[in-house]
């Protein structure tokens, strides 16, 4: 057996898996996420840890699986997050999680450091305000009193791994996405510590995505029923896991993933970069490859804000009959039609990455009219995603990344409507594999490739992942979206201005 974790935005889920891919034993738990400010984004590391600790106990409770039988373990997560701890490696502060936006004077200050290009030669994108460097920076001159005191710098993930293990490392994929890993050689850019003025006996060891990095502690064995002989391996960023999950290992493979984010992510066997950095190139989980991903920030969360500010009673109406809460939405949804009556929203909720860079800019609704209801709204939430997403697609295509097969997933790629949109605008089948999750499934093939069980990442999938459905795109709709997607574009140029 073998478990993987997925530390997200919303949640915390664990997975128990047989070695043929299949679902043993499932557990999530929820947290917050707060925002002090606005564009502020923080989450308690204490928060992921007793989520982790709870649901790994839960699975094992729940299965009956004995403790020796599980193998390996790896663990996913959001990317980006600065945790910091102390000389007695106790958390400084709330983490600063990847969708936060107020380093945007810190990543002015990258730049007057080193000249873009050369941020560009050796992480392979320009200073970008979610990543980590720019955070850790925001905290050396806001908060000096806590940076004195930082003794370790690791990543969401990587702090369970500290927790699980003892151990102070991370692995490339998400090292990738700090802006201090040198992404064409896989390590640590001394050029890059050396020019931020970061102590590198901060960061821990980096090591490929199927590496061992350590066993359980003996306590952390006893309190979750595992065994301390159990291996946890290096894992990856949500995204690079989520990839070894839809078996996304391959040049020609792509997937679009709407979670919290949504990330339209495409494998690569040579480091591909955007000189414009619109998109990112990161070291993948496979040894030897890297992939570039556009990410837009309120996808997920657009419906999500949505929903909870705008649909209480749905909620109590889900929960009534036990179903989700999104199954109500998309019945909905499937009732507008498409372009929803010209109703255009932006979902800039968190500013956005790809493709403008812009920290400053907000959500928008454009074209209310009277004829419009909640339904048009929800529909244009997911259709306003949905451009965003085929914007990322547009810049890989224009990059010359050929996407023969594109997979959907995350929460989003459940829904058949939001799957109709994608094919449509990306005028593409959209597919999906049978094994839903994603991230978690990545994590545990990544552990069994490290415990011996499987021969390779590539080899694991072909074995384990299967095709389920598939959508096309439908006739006349291309036409419509490509005018509205128009119209969105020119709103953003149109508004960008207003925003400061
Ligand atoms: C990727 C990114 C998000 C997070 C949260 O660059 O910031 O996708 O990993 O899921």
């Amino acid at each position: 057996y073998l478990i993987g974790i997925d530390v997200g935005t919303s949640a915390t889920k664990t997975v128990l898996f047989d070695e043929k891919g299949g679902v043993i034993a499932s557990a999530s738990r929820e947290y917050p996420l707060y925002q002090p400010k606005n564009g502020w984004a923080e989450q308690k590391p204490e928060d992921w840890r007793d989520t982790v600790l709870d649901t790994l106990s839960q699975v094992m409770k729940e299965s009956g699986v004995l403790k020796e039988d599980v193998k390996g373990i790896g663990i996913s997560g959001q990317m980006h997050g600065l945790v910091m701890l102390d000389e007695k490696n106790e958390v400084i502060r709330p983490s600063i999680i990847w969708c936060d936006q107020r380093t945007a004077a810190e990543v002015e200050d990258m730049l007057t450091i080193m000249p873009k290009e050369r941020w560009i030669e050796i992480t392979a994108n320009p200073p970008l305000t979610g990543w980590t460097a720019a955070k850790i920076l925001w905290v050396r001159k806001n908060e000096p009193e806590n940076y004195d005191r930082c003794r370790h710098i690791l990543l969401p993930k990587d702090y369970i791994r500290y927790i699980l293990t003892g151990v102070f490392a991370t692995e490339v994929s998400d090292a990738s996405g700090m802006q201090l890993l040198d992404v064409p050689g896989r390590c640590w850019s001394e050029e890059v510590l050396n020019k931020l003025d970061i102590n590198p006996k901060l960061l821990g060891e980096v090591f490929e995505s199927c590496e061992v990095t350590g066993t359980l502690l003996p306590e952390i064995a006893e309190r979750t029923g595992l065994s301390e002989e159990t291996k946890v391996v290096g894992g990856a960023g949500d995204n690079a896991a989520a990839a070894v999950g839809t078996g996304v290992v391959k040049d020609g493979t792509a997937f679009t993933t709407i979670g919290t984010s949504g990330v339209v992510f495409a494998h690569s066997s040579q480091v591909t970069i955007d000189p414009k950095g619109r998109v990112h190139t990161c070291c993948c989980a496979v040894p030897g490859a890297w992939h570039v991903m556009g990410v837009t920030q309120g996808a997920g969360l657009s419906l999500k804000w949505f929903k909870d500010n705008f649909c209480q009673d749905y909620v109590e109406e889900a929960n009534k009959q036990g179903i989700d809460v999104y199954d109500l939405i998309n019945r909905d949804v499937s009732q507008v039609e498409a372009g929803s009556d010209k109703l255009i929203y932006l979902p800039y909720l968190m500013g956005e990455r790809t493709p403008h860079l812009d920290p400053d800019c907000r959500g928008v609704f454009f074209g209310l009219s009277a004829i419009h209801t909640r339904k048009h709204m929800l529909r244009a939430v997911m259709e306003g995603v949905s451009y965003s997403l085929s914007d990322c697609n547009d810049i890989l295509n224009e990059m010359g990344i050929q996407v023969g097969e594109m997979m959907a997933c995350g929460g989003g790629g459940k829904s058949p409507v939001w799957r109709q949109m994608l094919a449509d605008m990306y005028d593409c089948h959209v597919k999906t594999v049978a094994q839903t999750e994603g991230p978690a499934l990545g994590a545990a093939i990544l552990a069994g490739v490290g415990c011996g069980i499987y021969e390779s990442v590539e080899a694991a999938c072909d074995a384990l992942i299967s095709a389920d459905k598939s959508t096309g795109p439908e006739e006349n709709q291309a036409g419509l979206y490509k005018k509205y997607h128009q119209l969105y574009k020119e709103l953003y140029e149109d508004l960008k201005g207003s925003y400061k």
